[in-house]
């Protein structure tokens, strides 16, 4: 008895600090000069922007930036305030901090304010997101952000119906009712960042019980399609059956973030069940085998689609454009230089669509040729003249050309940076601070472009959340001190709020607690 329980703790012992031996940033990483300067112009477009959102917009979701009025698509809770907390105090802006706390101690969860559904992962990832960050970060002294993260999740839980393991995508606020039939697993498996972060400080573990088990049933899931892409769930899912449905594969919207958690999770509870990183480690896997495509111009390598009549399609998006970031972070962690070096030029070939464009700023959607027989298959319409002659200089054509003030191919550059130290990834933030301010700036706010490959482009007339918490964030903290929220003492959830890692349980004997259950 002895000792099978004594193999037992080793294994688990070793599987944990084998798993995730590895430091994700560079040691004794040193800014290059210039860095304050572009540091000081990345706080002066937050504060421009943030400013404009306070006199046209306060408390309503989003500043739009044309028409100097506001739109509430994420039910009028003043996503804009609460997605920017965890930005305000890393740039240290400690007046526009202390009014959000205040605003965010008094928000209304009970109700929708306006007559939307309520999304449970949207509401996750920004709001509860943002306030947990919020709370940790000022260390844990405005005990009301903490309450309303409870008060927001609460409602959230009538989510799981049944004792499902899938929870519906969308709730009535009114009844406690779900209202959409299908989920996606990006909606369904982005939870267990946050809502096991609510565990670990209201010690009630119903809430991390929930989210795992959620993102358990989409592990189990096996793509039907061929054993090499067996790591790879199907985007959509029924809650009501937690059944797949559909074929698509993609690292893109719809499915993202639920790859991005599998290793994120794993990281913030110190690999407490090794299932996290095995599916992680499946699914990349599965993708170096099935969808790393190069493209025939170029060599630019990208991570196509699979979709439901087994058919690669070559198109990216800026959405996707998290994938090299996040193999740079795991493959950091599991030491395997293969997914470090994969990630590295995914990254690349994102940044590649950023330096193509008249702006220097990347398109919302793009497609590509790779060098296989159906190297040219898209799913959609075959490329116009001028698209392929984009094609045959830069590699890639453009197929949606908005930048609706997205962060993932910065974020990328970020780890990037923080991993390698390799100065070209400053050089491209820079240059991307000078892209927003030449052609995204205008009445004295910031806003996006319905076509980033002209210059004269007319101006979205909206400014989401999105941009205060994770653009503006990765590209500050690009520039300052890489041991400011260090990538190997934070995570990030996918809005960018980071989340302190718990000092590593390596002791050995003591690891049959979970570091997720609450301290008794
Ligand atoms: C600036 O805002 C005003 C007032 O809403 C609007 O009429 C004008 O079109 C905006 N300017 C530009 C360049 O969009
Ligand atoms: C929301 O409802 C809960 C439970 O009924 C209640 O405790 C809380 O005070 C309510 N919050 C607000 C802001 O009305
Ligand atoms: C939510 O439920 C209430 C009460 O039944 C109903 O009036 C309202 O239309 C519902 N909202 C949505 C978006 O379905
Ligand atoms: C824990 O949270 C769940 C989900 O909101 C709730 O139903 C349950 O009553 C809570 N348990 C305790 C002990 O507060
Ligand atoms: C590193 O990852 C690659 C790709 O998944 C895999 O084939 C390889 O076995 C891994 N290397 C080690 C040492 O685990
Ligand atoms: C992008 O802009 C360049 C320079 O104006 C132009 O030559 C090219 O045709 C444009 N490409 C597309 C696809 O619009």
């Amino acid at each position: 008895m002895l000792t099978s329980r004594l193999s037992l703790t080793l294994g688990v012992f070793c599987s944990s600090s084998v798993v995730l031996g590895g430091l994700v940033q560079k040691p004794h990483l040193v800014l290059p000069p210039g860095s304050q300067q572009n540091r000081d112009a990345v706080v002066d477009i937050f504060t421009t922007s943030y400013e404009a959102y306070r006199t046209y917009a306060y408390g309503h979701d989003n500043l739009l930036p044309i028409s100097r009025k506001f739109s509430d698509v994420r039910n009028g809770w003043g996503a804009s305030i609460v997605d920017a907390m965890s930005t305000m105090h890393i740039m240290g802006l400690n007046d526009f901090f202390s009014e959000a706390v205040q605003f965010a101690s008094n928000i209304d969860f009970n109700k929708s304010r306006t007559a939307d559904t309520v999304s449970v992962f949207e509401t996750t990832i920004r709001y509860l997101g943002g306030l947990l960050s919020a709370y940790e970060l000022s260390g844990q002294q405005f005990p009301a952000l903490l309450s309303k993260a409870k008060e927001v999740a609460d409602k959230m839980a009538f989510a799981w119906v049944a004792g499902n393991d899938i929870p519906y995508g969308h709730l009535n606020f009114s009844t406690n009712t779900p209202s959409h039939s299908q989920s996606n697993i990006a909606e369904a498996g982005t939870l267990t960042m946050e809502w096991a972060t609510l565990t670990k400080y209201t010690r009630n573990d119903t809430y991390r019980e929930l989210s795992e088990r959620s993102a358990r049933r989409i592990a189990s899931q096996k793509s039907s399609h061929h054993h090499a892409s067996s790591g790879l769930p199907a985007q959509g899912i029924d809650p009501a059956t937690g059944t797949p449905s559909g074929g698509y594969v993609t690292w893109g919207g719809g499915s993202d973030s639920y790859f991005e958690y599998l290793i994120k999770y794993a990281r913030l509870n110190d690999a407490a069940d090794p299932m996290f990183v095995d599916a992680w480690r499946a699914a990349v896997d599965s993708s170096i085998h099935t969808l790393l495509k190069t493209s025939k111009i170029g060599d630019l390598v990208y991570l196509a689609d699979y979709d439901a009549s087994k058919s690669i399609r070559h198109v990216g998006s800026h959405l996707a454009c998290f994938h090299g970031g996040n193999w740079l972070f795991g493959g950091r962690l599991l030491d395997n230089d293969t997914i470090v070096d994969i990630g590295l030029q995914l990254v690349d070939a994102c940044w590649n669509t950023y330096a193509s464009t008249e702006t220097g700023i990347g398109p919302e959607t793009f497609a590509y040729t790779s060098s296989e027989s159906d190297g040219f298959y898209t799913g959609g319409a075959p490329p116009t003249a001028k698209q392929l002659a984009f094609n045959a200089e830069h590699g890639f054509y453009i197929t949606a050309g908005s930048y609706i003030l997205r962060p993932e191919v910065l974020e990328s550059n970020f780890y990037a940076w923080r991993v390698t130290g390799d100065r070209k990834y400053i050089d491209r933030a820079a240059s991307a601070v000078k892209s927003f301010n030449r052609f995204l700036s205008v009445n004295n706010t910031f806003a996006g472009l319905y076509d980033v490959n002209s210059s004269s482009s007319l101006k979205i007339d909206d400014t989401e959340s999105f941009w205060f918490a994770e653009v503006l964030k990765y590209l500050y903290l690009t520039f300052d001190d890489p041991s400011h929220v260090s990538l190997d003492e934070y995570v990030f959830n996918t809005e960018a709020h980071p989340f302190k890692l718990s000092p590593p349980k390596r002791i050995y004997g003591s690891h049959s607690s979970s570091p997720t259950k609450p301290l008794s």
